[in-house]
């Protein structure tokens, strides 16, 4: 091994252990870190981020690493601390756990939780969708596992959604045995309150899915369960052409009403598979519109990537018992967000990731009202991770505030914190942080307000 070029030592590791998808081996601790440009002083809390590290330096596929949060406090236009941290899961620190046992028993207090991290009535959570939570503390310590004071029997999916309207956490979580899908609320002081079983095609792969204002609503999509695969190790999910696509829209609970799996209405949709929601919401019109980061397929020969998705519009017509799908851009995007405070509500403005074969990622924002998009390019050296909005306090404007995330120098082979001016995405960055440490590609990030 030791008389070959490194560089061919590393094309023979599969993408997601090579370059910047490589884990790092180290945790970091750094104080008041030096600030190019200016760091809006109004911003005082914490951006963190979580992604796949696998501290043996090997992990069958990309979404299988050991979870790892990267994080920077940031306050009076400083950056107080840069913290990473593995998250210290039983699936890091008991070789013997597993999640699956050799008798078919899952066991949800096992898992990388490597894929998002979330706030919710106080607590701070790491998350899988394989398994139960991971609560931290603000430094980024490991407080152990998290199941709603032993109310949680399902999954929870990475991808909770908080109503702005209601404070309450809305969650699913699925599995490769019945009940394939279970739908939870936890009310906005962090208790769960609603727990229903949902009734769908089979063992569905869902990643992610929406709320509105009065609805929930899941994504039935044909990238399912495939017990063979588990067998082998890795990632068990593939297409499968006979797989119905449909999308459900449920109502949501109230105090007077409870809803369940009998009240879902679904909507046949052309099959695809969609990650990522950007926003749904009730349009004027009454029609639910969801948009999504949709792939036309996903996972057929293998679980690489070799798909792109596009943002594409879904508009349901309750009383019809319609849906119109709707190509909304061509560019590739992956990681779309929206500002918090608009979660299930219109949104004019959504943000992602852009890649292209022929030319650099770019940060998309897209303005929905008129149908226009803005990008900030960051070069041919630097690609850009997932970025997230954080709304000047005060503000009026849906974009008056910031977009912050990481971005990864290939020729120094470093990272830096980055903040853009969301009304203004095209501008240099208004302030970055170079971080003492690479911080690899990873997942989900959330802003964590000090107030
Ligand atoms: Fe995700």
């Amino acid at each position: 091994m030791t008389d070959l070029d490194p560089g061919v030592e590393q094309k023979k590791k599969p993408f997601h252990l090579r370059g910047n998808y490589a884990p790092v081996t180290e945790e970091v601790t750094a104080f008041d870190l030096a600030v190019e440009g200016t760091l809006p002083p109004e911003l005082s809390g914490r951006y963190l981020r979580n992604g796949a590290n696998p501290k043996s330096g090997w992990s069958p596929h990309w979404f299988a690493g050991d979870g790892m949060i990267h994080g920077l406090e940031l306050s009076g236009g400083e950056a107080k601390w840069y913290r990473n941290r593995w998250v210290q899961t039983r699936s890091l620190n008991e070789p013997d756990a597993v999640l699956i046992g050799p008798d078919g028993s899952v066991d949800r207090t096992i898992g990388v939780n490597n894929t998002h991290i979330v706030g919710h009535a106080g607590k701070i959570l790491a998350l899988v969708e394989s398994s139960f939570p991971c609560e931290l503390s603000p430094e980024l310590e490991t407080l152990g596992v998290y199941d709603f004071d032993g109310r949680l029997e399902s999954a929870m999916t990475a991808h909770p959604k908080l109503c702005p309207v209601t404070g309450e956490l809305h969650f699913f979580g699925y599995g490769f045995l019945e009940p394939f899908l279970v739908y939870n609320r936890v009310s906005a002081s962090g208790e769960l309150v609603q727990s229903e079983p949902i009734t769908v095609s089979g063992s569905t792969m869902m990643h992610d899915f929406s709320i509105t204002e009065n609805y929930v609503i899941f994504m039935d999509l044909p990238v399912i369960f495939d017990f063979e695969m588990a067998m082998k190790g890795g990632m068990p999910y593939r297409w499968e052409d006979d797989y119905p696509a449909r999308v459900g829209v449920m109502p949501r609970s109230t105090a007077d009403r409870s809803y369940s799996s009998d009240d879902v209405q679904w909507f046949d949709v052309d099959p695809c598979y969609v990650f990522h929601p950007m926003n749904s919401f009730e349009a004027d019109d009454g029609t639910l519109v969801m948009d999504t980061a949709r792939y036309p397929e996903l996972w057929r020969q293998d679980t690489k990537f070799e798909n792109d998705a596009m943002l594409h519009r879904w508009s349901m017509d309750l009383q019809a018992g319609t849906v119109t799908e709707l190509a909304l851009d061509d560019r590739a995007i992956e990681f779309p967000r929206v500002r918090e405070s608009l979660v299930g509500q219109p949104n004019r403005f959504g943000y992602a990731v852009a890649s292209f074969q022929d030319r650099d990622s770019e940060v998309v924002k897209y303005d929905l009202g008129s149908g226009h998009s803005q990008a900030h390019n960051f070069g041919a050296t630097q690609i850009p991770g997932e970025m997230v909005f954080v709304p000047r306090e005060n503000g009026t404007a849906e974009d008056d505030g910031w977009l912050m995330g990481f971005v990864y120098d290939k020729p120094t082979d470093t990272s830096s914190f980055v903040v853009l001016d969301a009304a203004d995405i095209a501008a240099d960055p208004i302030g970055q942080v170079v971080l003492p440490q690479r911080v690899p590609f990873g997942f989900h990030g959330s802003w964590f307000p000090d107030a």
